[in-house]
């Protein structure tokens, strides 16, 4: 898994050098499909359930799930969430990341901030014998402690063979509830933050996801092996 882990990471890392304000999402797409492709992987969520591109790429109050277009450009100071997903000899990589396009606002900021925060203060606790709802209430704690509210429709998933198994991985609930984490286990950690309330609409396009309010949106997330020898972030980019 940690081949589909670095090809996921390094598609989001060409992701970010490519990210410039014009540019339509669309292109971005070609761009995370032709890397991951190029490095003898398949994207994951391409066909996945009838999903029409390999990225998920989700501008300010898109909240997940946003496809791709030709007629959507990235401007000066949105915030973008790409999610991407690399599936190579039987494992799937799962992991997302929301970037600026150039300068964005504090407030942006600030939420983008907290989101990826809550996820590696979530990879922090995770170690063999907690729990599941463990990670979930620091994910829920971080973010609502600094004024934010967690999407409650979605949550993380086991990853393998298959991109989404169990346990379920909510950014919401209680510690010392849930599954307990066993060693070999690799889930997706995926805080979904939002600025405003919690409420999110599915769009007629049967996937973009929106918040009710027309307030930002930020996403980040890992897969992760938990091993005796402690937490591997397979997602995680080598310098
Ligand atoms: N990365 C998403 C997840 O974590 C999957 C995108 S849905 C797809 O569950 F259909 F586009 F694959
Ligand atoms: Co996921």
């Amino acid at each position: 898994m940690r081949k589909a882990g670095q090809i996921t990471g390094g598609a989001l890392v060409c992701a970010g050098k490519n990210i410039a304000e014009g540019m339509s999402t669309y292109d971005l797409d070609r761009i995370i499909h032709d890397y991951i492709t190029s490095h003898g992987a398949r994207p994951s969520f391409l066909h996945y359930s009838g999903y029409p591109a390999s990225a998920c790429i989700s501008v300010n109050d898109t909240v997940i799930h946003g496809i791709p277009s030709k007629t959507e450009r990235l401007k000066k100071g949105d915030i973008v969430s790409v999610d991407v997903g690399a599936y190579i000899d039987g494992y799937h990589g799962d992991s997302a990341k929301t970037f600026r396009v150039g300068e964005v606002s504090e407030a942006a900021d600030r939420l983008m901030r907290s989101t990826e925060e809550s996820l590696y203060e979530a990879i922090k606790t995770a170690e063999i014998g907690m729990r599941i709802g463990d990670l979930s209430a620091v994910i829920q704690k971080y973010n609502e402690s600094r004024g934010f509210s967690v999407v409650r429709q979605y949550v993380g998933h086991g990853v393998g063979r298959e991109l989404h198994e169990d346990p379920e991985v909510p950014n919401f609930g209680k510690a010392g509830h849930g599954p307990r984490l066993i060693a070999g286990m690799v889930i997706a950690i995926e805080p979904m933050i939002n600025q405003g309330s919690p409420e999110v609409k599915v769009l007629s396009d049967g996937w973009t996801v929106k918040t009710v309010d027309g307030g930002l949106s930020a996403h980040f997330e890992h897969t992760v092996a938990i091993t005796p020898s402690g937490v591997v972030i397979l997602t995680q980019p080598e310098e």
